[in-house]
């Protein structure tokens, strides 16, 4: 049976003592310094500068990112009445983290969140704030195990009734793309009809050419690695699956509100999808 209650704790790693290497720049921290926040080491920022002098639009991709994730998660917790969320690789805490989003339009949301990163960890408290009539929970798990996801997010979430899993820029840290599909099928395969894929992911069209000698000083410095994907591969983690309009496009093309009709084209694809 899933968790009642208003919020839950870490796992118990928590109690175990981060494994933070401040010396290496790591995704989240420099996720988070692209996007203007403080919790992050010179290493990070060495590296975050680095790559955005290569590929300088990487700030504009961080912002659409994250602008994606507060329209999709107005969408699915709004019109497709959505009420648990699963939202692997989440990042440092922001201003609007999911839950903060979901339970804005519907208090009762139920939010796991998932990283493998300690920095993550050591900040998770951030992202147990849950409204008293939802709830979110923060697990220590590596995308790569979705296994151990799945029983860990059954604890909170009723896997009977409709989830949104979202995935925002982290299957582009799954190297493998066979892989990669195998775990978003196992991960959408667990849930009922009526559930939702959100997914964001780089690539080198769009304008992102730029990026490929931006990705290989990353995997040279920095961790985890990373790599773009076509947008026919990235239409394949949707297969089984019902796009919602407007489809596969740039994340910042995905339903841009009232102020953002302007925003510009970045090469980070972004879609929903429903499970029929
Ligand atoms: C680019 S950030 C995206 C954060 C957030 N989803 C967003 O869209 O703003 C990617 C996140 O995925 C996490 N991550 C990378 N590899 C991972 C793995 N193997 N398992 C779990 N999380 C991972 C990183 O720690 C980081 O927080």
């Amino acid at each position: 049976m899933p968790q009642t209650g208003d919020q839950a704790v870490p796992e118990p790693a928590a109690a175990r003592p981060p494994r933070i290497d401040s010396s290496v720049a790591h995704n989240a921290r420099v996720w988070n310094y692209w996007l203007g926040g403080k919790d992050n080491f010179d290493a990070d920022r060495r590296v975050g500068d680095h790559v955005r002098g290569m590929f300088p639009v990487i700030g504009d991709v961080a912002r659409a990112d994250r602008r994606f994730l507060a329209r999709a998660i107005g969408f699915l917790a709004g019109p497709a009445g959505v009420r648990q969320f699963l939202d692997i690789g989440t990042g440092l805490p922001t201003a609007d983290n999911t839950h903060d989003l979901a339970q804005a339009v519907a208090p009762d949301s139920r939010i796991v969140y998932v990283d493998n990163d300690p920095m993550v960890l050591v900040h998770a408290r951030a992202l147990l704030t849950s409204r008293p009539e939802g709830v979110t929970r923060y697990v220590e798990a590596d995308i790569h195990r979705p296994e151990t996801i799945l029983s860990a997010a059954a604890e909170t979430l009723d896997l009977d009734q409709p989830v949104a899993v979202m995935m925002l820029g982290i299957l582009n840290f799954v190297l493998d793309t066979d892989e990669a599909y195998g775990i978003v099928r196992r991960l959408m395969d667990a849930v009922p009809s009526g559930s939702y894929l959100a997914v964001t992911h780089p690539t080198l069209e769009l304008g992102g050419e730029s990026n490929v000698p931006a990705m290989a000083f990353w995997n040279e410095h920095a961790a985890p690695p990373i790599r773009a994907r076509t947008g026919a591969e990235i239409a394949g983690f949707f297969t089984g699956l019902d796009l919602v309009e407007p489809g596969l496009v740039s994340c910042a093309r995905w339903r841009p509100g009232p102020n953002e009709a302007d925003a510009v084209t970045v090469p980070q694809y972004g879609a929903v999808a429903r499970k029929p």
